[in-house]
């Protein structure tokens, strides 16, 4: 698990990741002119459709003031950050990658939201957190750098308390091999896809009881056409955060999609 955890880590190593956002942020403005979070939204919501994608889960979720949320996995922190400003709820953020974890705190002072947004390092498979600790559990794009899914979603439901609710947003296998690299692994040793099939097998024995479940590839299929024709967006974007590959990462996602071999699934469940 050790070395499929640092092969992990080493897809998202991001060298200097906090230094390139100073520099491309220079764009919107001097480094103590706070940012809306809405401005960073091509650069830190690192999962298919963007924004529009964290704003429906959080919906389907049942997001409240009054909760403490968890994102694992966060990234560079853009959808803990959406979720805090929309909501007005606390945010823990963690994640495998120490420049992400990095960048998310930058980013989070930039936007002048760390009182109610904090990121760890930790891994998803030992999420150092009590039993119960949280009201919601959000995983947008990580399980399928997860092997191990039965821990993954016992860890998920442990943190959780009872009737508290995971929100998941995957991709998924649908036929045949998928062409690599793709955004999240370079190559097939980092990604662990399942069918949808098989992540809800994975899911329901660790303790959840489904309340909404929803193919969403025809969405990403729209979103990826839309791209090809419009190009990625002129503001700091994906881009600065993975490197130069990212257009040809973000490429295959869309071929694999557009030719029906992966799905991407939207998902809601409660802690029983
Ligand atoms: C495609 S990005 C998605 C980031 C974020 N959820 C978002 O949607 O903007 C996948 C993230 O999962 C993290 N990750 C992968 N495996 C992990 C693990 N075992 N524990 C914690 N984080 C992990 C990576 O470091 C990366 O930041």
């Amino acid at each position: 698990m050790v070395d499929e955890l640092d092969g992990v880590r080493a897809h998202y190593r991001a060298a200097g990741l906090t230094e390139r956002l100073k520099t491309v942020l220079a764009a919107l403005g001097p480094e103590d002119r706070r940012l809306a979070p809405q401005q960073l939204g091509a650069l830190d919501q690192f999962h298919t459709r963007g924004l529009a994608a964290t704003v429906e889960l959080a919906e389907l979720a049942g997001i409240g003031a009054d909760m403490s949320v968890l994102d694992i996995g966060a990234g560079v922190g853009g959808p803990a950050r959406f979720l805090a400003a929309t909501y007005g709820c606390q945010v823990t953020g963690i994640d495998l990658s120490e420049p992400f974890v990095e960048a998310a705190r930058y980013l989070t002072g930039r936007t002048g939201q760390a009182g109610q947004v904090s990121f760890e390092t930790g891994s998803a498979l030992e999420l150092p957190f009590d039993h119960g600790r949280f009201g919601v559990a959000l995983l947008q794009h990580v399980a399928m750098n997860i092997a191990d899914r039965a821990r993954l979603y016992r860890e998920i439901r442990r943190v959780l308390k009872p009737g508290g609710r995971f929100a998941t947003f995957d991709v998924v296998l649908l036929s045949g091999e998928p062409h690599y690299p793709v955004p999240w692994a370079r190559t097939p040793a980092t990604s662990f896809l399942l069918s949808a099939a098989a992540t809800r097998a994975a899911i329901e024995p660790a303790g959840f009881r489904a309340l909404a479940w929803r193919d969403d590839t025809e969405a990403a299929k729209a979103w990826i056409v839309q791209l090809r024709a419009s190009g990625p967006p002129p503001s700091p974007n994906l881009g600065a955060v993975m490197g130069p590959d990212f257009a040809q990462l973000a490429a295959n996602l869309g071929r694999n999609l557009l030719e029906g071999r992966l799905g991407i699934l939207t998902a809601v469940f409660e802690a029983v």
